[in-house]
């Protein structure tokens, strides 16, 4: 046995009482280390370091979320903003922290109508689609009231990979193809090498956003949100022809939410509650799946009764959703436990309940695959689940020149055009109609599973509308079926939103079972992939916290054992 193993056997068998880990054994359980997993190798590397360095799971989130920024120009960014789930394991207590973008000060409720018609590139790409971005104030709030490490220290790493470069990788090389058409000069510039598509390998430096970093670093968020920074994203939507202020900029004030809370056999779940859908929804759906065993249904039933819960779900999520400080929405009533009884007398095991009869409005939730997911735990029992976006592949496309800045997106997770029929003849919630300083709604599911020793696990997913859904199998892999955390999140996934249709299927997911589920009424589309879930589980007899980054992404796990983070 070597030093450091004979250390974590002897802390964990509790003859050493170190102080990280006393409040672990008043609540008899002592985890061997911490656990990182994010969607890129670089972001689990910084984050990694920051625990060995003796820094919490929230310095940990907040150094990856910002080499997210750098090395997965795609998914997330500073420009961007994102909602945190957080476990106190001295206090016991669990926090929602919705960093989400606003809409501007200038944003109206039609300005996404042509005519009476709605135009969807005006909400996706270049100056109008473009939301105020809130992560960076977001990570400030939650270092200040939740971190241990020096605020500089957990900018580092980024700055560094952002000025040095990093290689480019497959998927990186993957998003400019599809994305580069939407790009402005200032991307273009950044992200093509010599106009050209850049090769794997090649090495990425971002040195305006260096700079960027360099400015965050010193003066903390106002770096971003006021100055030079701030003026040149103000002055580079106002050249496109938008309007975002440097009131707006300053004015981004991230929100404690209460997080939604659930049960889920013997466990507690945590999620995001509005304005994500992520976390209501994944509690109703694993509600209505409480009414059945799960284990001892036929395959094509247990994928059924998945559907459903997922049918009646989102079309509730069309209805009700939206940002809880301008509408009211139903949380209460949505998780009723009576409501849950009649939603499941309405599932049979035979056939589909008839779709014209469950109540939704509008089209599903827009689909695309960005957005990013981080999980961390460390050796204290500290839990942060993340998930990061600048809603679609490089967001609006464009970069604040002089920033390194990638302008989000956001304002097309709005309902473009509430009671004016789109280009399907479908309508808009009224919900999630775009106001002043509203946040849009988001699909974004960071979720924690309490057991009585604690957290158990720490999950969530990217992939747009397919986040929520991603997130409950792969809990259900863990909590139903005891899967082991690569098995669970590797499985093949399904994926239902209402509208379309559709049941969507990866390869592997209905093989065998397409015959009954068309004869229960299913229509069947394969997609390529349902998310990217990045997953920690609590291997609880051990407590060894174990990671696992899903097959369909590049991301990577990390452990930590106590001992090597000076616990
Ligand atoms: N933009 C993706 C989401 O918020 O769900």
């Amino acid at each position: 046995m070597t030093k450091r193993m004979l250390h974590a056997w002897l802390v964990c068998a509790g003859f050493i009482l170190v102080s990280g880990c006393l409040s672990q054994h008043e609540s008899g359980r002592c985890l061997t280390g911490g656990c990182v997993v994010t969607a890129h190798p670089l972001a689990t590397a910084a984050a990694a370091e920051v625990l060995r360095s003796g820094g919490n799971a929230v310095d940990a989130a907040v150094a990856a979320a910002f080499t997210l920024a750098v090395v997965e120009p795609y998914s997330s960014g500073l420009g961007g903003g994102g909602f945190f789930v957080l476990h106190d394991a001295a206090t016991d207590r669990q926090f929602a922290l919705d960093a989400r973008e606003t809409a501007p000060a200038a944003a109206t409720r039609d300005m996404y109508l042509v005519d009476g018609v709605v135009d969807p590139l005006r909400s996706r790409d270049g100056a109008h689609s473009v939301a105020v971005p809130s992560l960076v104030r977001g990570l400030e709030v939650l270092h200040r009231e939740h971190g241990r490490l020096p605020w500089a220290q957990l900018i580092e790493a980024a700055e560094r990979l952002a000025r040095e470069g990093f290689p480019v990788d497959a998927r990186l090389v993957e998003h400019i193809v599809e994305e580069r058409e939407r790009f402005d000069a200032e991307s273009k510039r950044i992200f093509l090498f010599n106009n050209e598509i850049p090769g794997i390998g090649d090495v990425l430096r971002q040195v305006d956003l260096a700079k960027t970093l360099h400015q965050i670093r010193s003066e903390g968020a106002d770096g971003f949100h006021r100055g030079e920074v701030a003026e040149r994203i103000v002055a580079a939507i106002a050249d496109a022809g938008g309007s975002l202020t440097l009131d707006d900029l300053a004015g981004s004030a991230p929100v404690w939410r209460d997080p939604i809370r659930g049960r889920f056999r013997n466990w507690t779940v945590i999620g995001m509650p509005p304005p994500s859908s992520g976390g209501l929804h994944l509690q109703q759906m694993l509600d209505i799946l409480n009414g059945w065993s799960l284990r001892e249904l036929t395959a094509a039933e247990r994928i059924h009764v998945m559907a459903q819960a997922m049918t009646f779900a989102y079309a509730d999520r069309s209805r009700w959703l939206g940002d809880p400080d301008f509408v009211d929405v139903p949380v209460d009533m949505l998780l009723d436990p009576a409501r849950t009884d009649s939603l499941q007398a309405l599932i049979g095991l035979d056939s589909i309940y008839p779709r014209h009869l469950v109540a939704g409005v509008g089209i599903g939730p827009h689909e695309s695959d960005d957005t990013t997911h981080l999980s961390i735990i460390d050796a204290d029992g500290n839990a942060v689940a993340a998930t990061l976006t600048i809603n679609l592949s490089f967001g609006s496309g464009m970069v604040a020149a002089g920033t390194g800045v990638i302008l989000n997106d956001e304002m097309d997770d709005f309902a473009a055009a509430p009671g004016v029929a789109n280009a399907f003849g479908l309508l808009g919630s009224e919900a999630n109609a775009v106001a002043p300083g509203k946040r849009p709604l988001s699909s974004m599911t960071p979720t924690l599973v309490l057991g009585d020793a604690g957290v158990h696990a720490v999950c969530g997913s990217p992939g747009g509308s397919r986040i929520i859904t991603a997130t409950l199998q792969a809990l259900l892999n863990v909590l139903v079926d005891d899967l082991d955390p690569v098995t669970a999140v590797s499985r093949p996934r399904i994926h239902h939103q209402w509208s379309p249709p559709d049941l969507f299927f990866e390869t592997g997911a209905v093989d065998g079972l397409t015959q009954a589920l068309e004869d229960m009424g299913h229509v069947l589309t394969h997609r390529q992939t349902v998310g990217n879930v990045q997953l920690i589980v609590v291997d609880e007899s051990k407590g060894i916290p174990i990671g696992a980054s899903d097959p369909r992404g590049i991301g990577a796990a990390a452990f930590i054992a106590r001992g090597d983070d000076g616990r």
